[in-house]
């Protein structure tokens, strides 16, 4: 009942109450330091009724920040809620203590200073909650930011690069909302849809070429950006900064967490209007806003009730007027020089596989619902899952057994996708990127380097993208170790687990004081998984065949994973 009702007014709201409101432009900061205070606030959405919203020094969203390559930054970030939240700059590359995930939570009242260089290229990037669990809420609420990054190889560029003006940022997001007109959380029914949060927008845009920055900031949403009147589009960035040369495309597929600049030459065409839309009949079944997901039992309830699902809907209508003093009129033919990791350079192949969890203790686990886990584990803060070394250049390869396509998302680097679905990387992906979507019982390579960053403790988090499934656990935890100091910065060595002998030549025994140890995974320093068999009924683990050095053991203990160097001799 309650759904109907949703459905109800929600057909009520998209087409009864339609009005056109003018795009919200969030107002810019720029500097090298920057105060961001977290607060609480209302935003009125539909006549009469007013909304509790979160916002960044405001009622919904946040500034925009805009800074340069090469910057030294200083955040104040300030949480004026009243429960924890993060704050994580996803796709800039910072250390892990500054990258705001779930380990670095602000508690009520409290201000988190984390200052950093900015490294990353030219491009839009964007800043959200991470928290444990509440990173979904929060960011439905109103928590999230556009970054915007310049440099010197773009600003020499003819592109447009007046925000606000030439440069629109165009944050997408859908939203759900209960019969109160309360945000709800985003599952089924989202509805709503909003750019910069504004609803049924509007842009009034020169008649000249017009940036915008996509940024699809959903929660669970695919769009298929296109133009009402089928005009080209030319992407000049993918999640990392600048292309090598603009593509031409009619249509381009951006999963949550993803972002890209389009340009769109909208010269001579004053007087006249055109609408970004998301032709999601387009989508590939299993894509959240496709026209279906899952198959047989293994299937969403409600999924088809919504009625964004599967259909073309508009986004932002746009209106033309006369163009500024000095329009940029036409289409640069190259922009950067791209050179991805060479493939050789890679040391190694990690493989990442998103499937449900097993073992759940009554429910059977549902191929399109959930719950997902990566390689069969989810989210504990206890738990590191991989450690990668300084330096490395590896390949991970990752592999989707579940019915619902998954955008994998990484921190601290940017990577280039080598494959997907086991062949060519479409144009619009080639590039620098942070997100993956891997499709519905598909595959997909990406090559990476873990460069500038180690801690011996704090980790950086892996995870999907989308928030549903990140909070119920489809997140990882990796390190970063510098060999050069691994011998001597340890791995925070659990006191509760002892083995011996050491150092092994054969079978190492693992004593614990605490519960049977259900697996124990090994690795080399550089983060290879070995394989040693175990014999849980004896904690004895045969390392004969193993050469000679030290090894990681992640030994994993009821829901907890710890860590342990061994020496193999
Ligand atoms: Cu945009 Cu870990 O996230
Ligand atoms: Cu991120
Ligand atoms: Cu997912």
């Amino acid at each position: 009942m309650k759904k109907l009702i949703t459905v109800f007014v929600s057909i009520c709201i998209s087409n009864f109450l339609f009005s056109q409101n003018p795009l919200f432009i969030p107002p810019s900061l720029t500097g090298t330091t920057f105060n961001l205070n977290i607060q609480r606030g209302s935003s009125v959405f539909y006549t009469g009724t007013s909304t509790p919203t979160y916002g960044i020094n405001g009622n919904l969203l946040s500034p925009t920040l805009i800074v340069h390559k090469g910057d030294s930054v200083s955040m104040n970030v300030t949480n004026s809620l009243t429960e924890q939240t993060t704050l994580h700059w996803h796709g800039l590359h910072v250390s892990p203590q500054n990258d705001g995930g779930p380990g670095q939570i602000i508690t009520p009242g409290n201000t988190w200073r984390p200052s950093f260089i900015i490294r990353n290229n030219a491009g839009t990037y964007w800043f959200h909650p991470h928290g444990a669990g509440k990173t979904e809420r929060q960011v439905a609420m109103g928590i999230a930011g556009m970054l915007i990054v310049h440099d010197s190889i773009e600003t020499s560029l003819s592109i447009p690069q007046t925000y606000g003006v030439d440069d629109i940022p165009v944050i997408v997001q859908t939203k759900e909302f209960d019969i109160l007109q309360q945000i709800a959380s985003a599952m089924d029914m989202d509805t709503a849809v909003f750019v910069n949060g504004t609803l049924h927008p509007y842009l009034t845009a020169p008649a000249q070429v017009l940036r915008l920055r996509l940024l699809n900031g959903s929660s669970m949403r695919s769009f298929y950006f296109g133009f009402s009147n089928g005009q080209t589009f030319y992407q000049i960035s993918t999640d990392g900064g600048l292309k090598d040369t603009p593509v031409a495309l009619t249509r381009l597929r951006l999963s949550p967490g993803e972002r890209s600049d389009i340009l769109v030459n909208l010269a001579g065409m004053s007087g006249q209007g055109l609408t970004l839309k998301s032709f999601s009949s387009g989508l590939p079944i299993g894509i959240y806003g496709s026209s279906s997901l899952g198959s047989g039992i293994d299937t969403i309830a409600g999924y088809r009730d919504n009625f964004l699902n599967g259909a073309d809907f508009d986004i932002l209508q746009i209106n033309v007027t006369t163009a500024t003093a000095h329009p940029i009129t036409s289409i640069p033919t190259s922009l950067t020089p791209y050179s991805p990791y060479p493939y050789a350079s890679a040391i190694l192949t990690r493989q990442i596989v998103f499937d449900t969890l097993r073992a759940l203790p009554i429910d059977r686990p549902n191929l399109a619902s959930g719950p997902f886990g990566i390689n069969d584990h989810s989210f504990s803060m206890d738990s590191i899952n991989i450690t990668t070394h300084l330096g490395n250049t590896e390949i991970w390869s990752l592999q989707n057994h579940t019915y619902v396509a998954h955008p994998f998302h990484i921190h601290n680097v940017q990577f280039n996708i080598t494959e997907k679905s086991g062949g060519a990387v479409p144009q619009s992906e080639r590039g620098w990127k942070d997100v993956v979507l891997v499709m519905p019982q598909d595959s997909a390579k990406f090559i990476t380097r873990f460069a500038d960053f180690s801690d011996p403790s704090t980790p950086y988090m892996y995870h999907c993208h989308l928030l549903h499934h990140e909070d119920d656990g489809m997140m990882g935890q990796y390190l970063v170790l510098d060999t050069a100091t691994l011998g001597i910065v340890s791995v925070t060595e659990p006191t509760h687990i002892s083995v011996s002998p050491q150092p092994v030549s054969s079978v190492l025994s693992i004593h614990t004081d605490r519960q049977a140890v259900a697996s124990v995974h090994a690795y080399t320093i550089s983060g290879q998984e070995v394989f040693c068999p175990f014999d849980a009924s004896d904690h004895l683990l045969d390392m004969s065949k193993l050469a000679a050095g030290l090894y990681v053991l992640e030994i994993h203990i009821g829901t907890n994973t710890f860590r342990k160097k061994i020496i193999k001799e």
